[in-house]
C-alpha cells in the first residue's frame, strides 16, 4: 500500500507542563523565512540538542543558518518526494518549538528522530504520539528510535509515547538503545 498523508496537517496538541496550545504541522519550504530559521538555529545551537545531535557532525562548530536552510529544504524534498516525512510543532502564534522526523518510506522498518527547544520542553511526547498517528494512518506498520546510551530523556519520551524497548538489537548495539513502534497496536 502507498503511503499516503493529507497535505494539510495542523493537528493541535497541549503542552503537558503548562497545558498551552501548539500545533504538529508538515515542515517544508514555505517555512524557509528569517524568523523561522532563526529560530531552527538557535534550537540546534542550544547545549542538549546541539550536544546531542549537532557536535559531533559540525566538530564542535556551531549550527549555522545555511544548515536551517537545508534542513527546510530536505523536508519539502520529503513531501515532494514521499521519501521521507518532516514535522514542525509550533507555538499558536506560529514559532517552531521542535521538530520529529520519519526518515524514510519504509512501511516496515522506519526511523524517527526529533528535537524540542529547552524554552517549550512538555511537547516532545505529544508530538512523538500524534507523528505516530498520522504516520499509522498513512500506512506505516513499525517505526523505530535509537538513543544514545545515556539520552535518558530521550529514551522517556519513546516510553511514553507507546515505543517498546528492543532488547535484542539493544543488547548488539554498544552506543544506542533501540525502541520499537508497532502501529497496529
Ligand atoms: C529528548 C528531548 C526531545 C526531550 O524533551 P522534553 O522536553 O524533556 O520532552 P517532553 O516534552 O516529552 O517531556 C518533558 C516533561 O513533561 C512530561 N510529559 C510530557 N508529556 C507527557 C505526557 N503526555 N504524559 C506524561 N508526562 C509528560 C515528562 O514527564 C517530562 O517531565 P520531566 O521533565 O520531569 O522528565 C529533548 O531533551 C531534546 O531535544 N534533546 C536533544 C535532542 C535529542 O536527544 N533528540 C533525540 C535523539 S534520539
Amino acid at each position: 500500500m502507498a503511503l499516503s498523508f493529507p497535505t494539510d496537517i495542523k493537528v493541535p496538541i497541549q503542552n503537558w507542563k503548562t497545558g498551552a496550545r501548539y500545533y504538529v504541522i508538515r515542515a517544508g519550504d514555505a517555512l524557509n523565512i528569517g524568523a523561522h530559521l532563526s529560530e531552527i538555529t538557535n534550537i540546534c545551537n542550544q547545549p542538549r540538542v546541539y550536544g546531542r545531535l549537532f557536535d559531533g557532525p559540525l566538530g564542535g562548530k556551531p549550527y549555522p543558518i545555511e544548515k536551517a536552510i537545508g534542513f527546510l529544504q530536505w523536508a519539502e524534498e520529503g513531501w515532494n518526494n514521499a521519501t521521507h516525512f518532516v514535522f514542525l510543532t509550533t507555538t499558536a502564534a506560529g514559532e517552531i518549538a521542535a521538530a520529529c522526523d520519519i526518515k524514510s518510506n519504509d512501511p516496515e522498518w522506519a526511523e524517527m528522530g526529533y528535537w524540542a527547544s529547552e524554552h517549550h520542553s512538555g511537547i516532545m511526547t505529544n508530538t512523538v504520539g500524534t507523528v505516530c498517528r498520522l504516520a499509522a494512518q498513512a500506512g506505516f506498520n513499525t517505526l523505530f528510535a535509537r538513543t544514545e546510551k545515556s539520552n535518558r530523556r530521550s529514551a522517556n519520551v519513546l516510553l511514553r509515547s507507546r515505543f517498546q524497548a528492543d532488547t535484542e538489537k539493544t543488547l548488539r548495539d554498544e552506543k544506542h538503545d533501540w525502541f520499537v513502534y508497532r502501529c497496529a497496536w
